[in-house]
């Protein structure tokens, strides 16, 4: 009998149920007697021992779907080896179910803060093979995480509906991205959306650049300047705070976010009416678009050989257009961020794009 606990952990996102179902498919292929417990809303699952045994049947159907079957919740301790405000040691109790459940393994698929967990629970010895998801492409280790495109043609479609009333008004549009501290999805949706200005964690800004532009555009008869921002962009003067200096600001600003923040400067630096449109966790809701249906589903495929193989301790990656294993070790604990030299910024800034950061 193969016995496998499977769960998704942190901010959902577009093709988990399609990943699963590769993984289950791809088992079920080739082995019949099988087991899938399915543990619910992420780790938490797994620490309390609450799951549904489920068949491959569960798994049909799903490939379109958003959102998780299994459920999903951020990671709800701290990794400690001793016990929680609630007198439990979380990291024993994981291992706990899956001893007595007997599993030869599990399937987690997560982002940056999951995969910490379960390097962990490789460290622990227990058999673990994880999957990349995350809207914000920040994971190390891979080129691309599901969830990410579906995410980027969400935003890009924003962008595009920005466009018309933004003319129609001659007004600056701050159109908000997720992605937490990196700028993958803002810099691919801002380029796909005809973004006029990108700004992104990786590249400070400078509001006299952002100025700059949008001066230049109105003097040259452009109705409307459009701002694709990233959720975590930081100008070059909160850049250079120490960290803690940084959080205590964020904690004590009086605007929501920072398009808020940016709008207010625009409005007193140009006599332009500013709008903010922030489309939120819309990015991360609805049907995966077949990229990552096709890219969940191979991830999920490769999973199960490695699992057929009992090859454990792996995160599946996809590495120029071909999937492959890659070292938990490698991976927890690492951010992988906008390189602000590659070519696509540098290709950017060749049509004019512009990144706030030049005055
Ligand atoms: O990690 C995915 C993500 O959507 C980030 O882009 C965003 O900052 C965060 O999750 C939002 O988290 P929550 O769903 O907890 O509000």
């Amino acid at each position: 009998m193969l016995r496998i606990g499977m769960l998704t952990s942190g901010g959902d996102c577009q093709a988990l149920n399609a990943a699963m179902r590769g993984v289950v498919k791809g088992i079920c292929n080739k082995r019949k007697d099988v087991e899938i417990y399915g543990f619910k809303d992420g780790y938490k699952g797994l620490i309390y021992s609450d799951f549904n045994m489920l068949t491959s049947k569960d798994f049909s159907g799903i490939l379109t779907q958003g959102g998780t079957i299994l459920g999903t919740s951020r990671q709800p301790f701290k990794l400690m080896r001793v016990p929680d405000k609630d007198g439990i040691d979380k990291v024993e109790a994981m291992k706990h179910t899956y001893h007595k459940l007997h599993l030869d393994c599990l399937v987690i698929l997560g982002g940056n803060g999951t995969h910490k967990t379960a390097n962990l629970l490789r460290e622990e010895g227990l058999n673990v093979v994880t999957l990349p998801k995350t809207i914000d492409n920040d994971l190390w280790g891979t080129d691309m995480t599901f969830g990410f495109q579906s995410a980027v043609d969400i935003a890009t479609d924003t962008i595009d509906r920005i466009h018309t009333t933004a003319t129609s008004h001659s007004r600056v549009f701050i159109i908000e991205v997720m992605g937490h501290k990196v700028g993958h999805v803002t810099l691919h949706a801002g380029i796909a959306g005809g973004a006029d200005i990108i700004l992104l964690p990786e590249i400070p800004y400078d509001i006299k650049a952002i100025k700059n532009v949008i001066d230049k555009r109105t003097q040259a008869g452009k109705r409307f300047t459009i701002l694709a921002v990233a959720e975590g962009a930081i100008s070059k003067e909160d850049a250079k705070l120490k960290k803690k200096e940084y959080k205590e600001k964020l904690a004590n600003r009086k605007y929501p976010s920072i398009a808020y923040e940016l709008a207010e400067q625009i409005e007193k630096e140009t006599d332009k009416e500013v709008r903010i449109t922030v489309p939120g966790h819309t990015q991360r809701g609805g049907t995966p678009c077949s990229y990552d249906r096709v890219f969940a589903t191979r991830v999920g495929a490769k999973a199960a050989e490695l699992i057929l193989n009992e090859e454990y301790g792996y995160m599946v990656a996809m590495r120029n257009g071909e999937t492959v294993k890659v070292p938990l070790e490698e991976v927890a604990g690492k951010l992988k961020y906008v390189d602000p030299n590659c070519g696509l910024i540098k290709e950017a800034r060749t049509i004019g794009i512009s990144f706030g950061d030049e005055v």
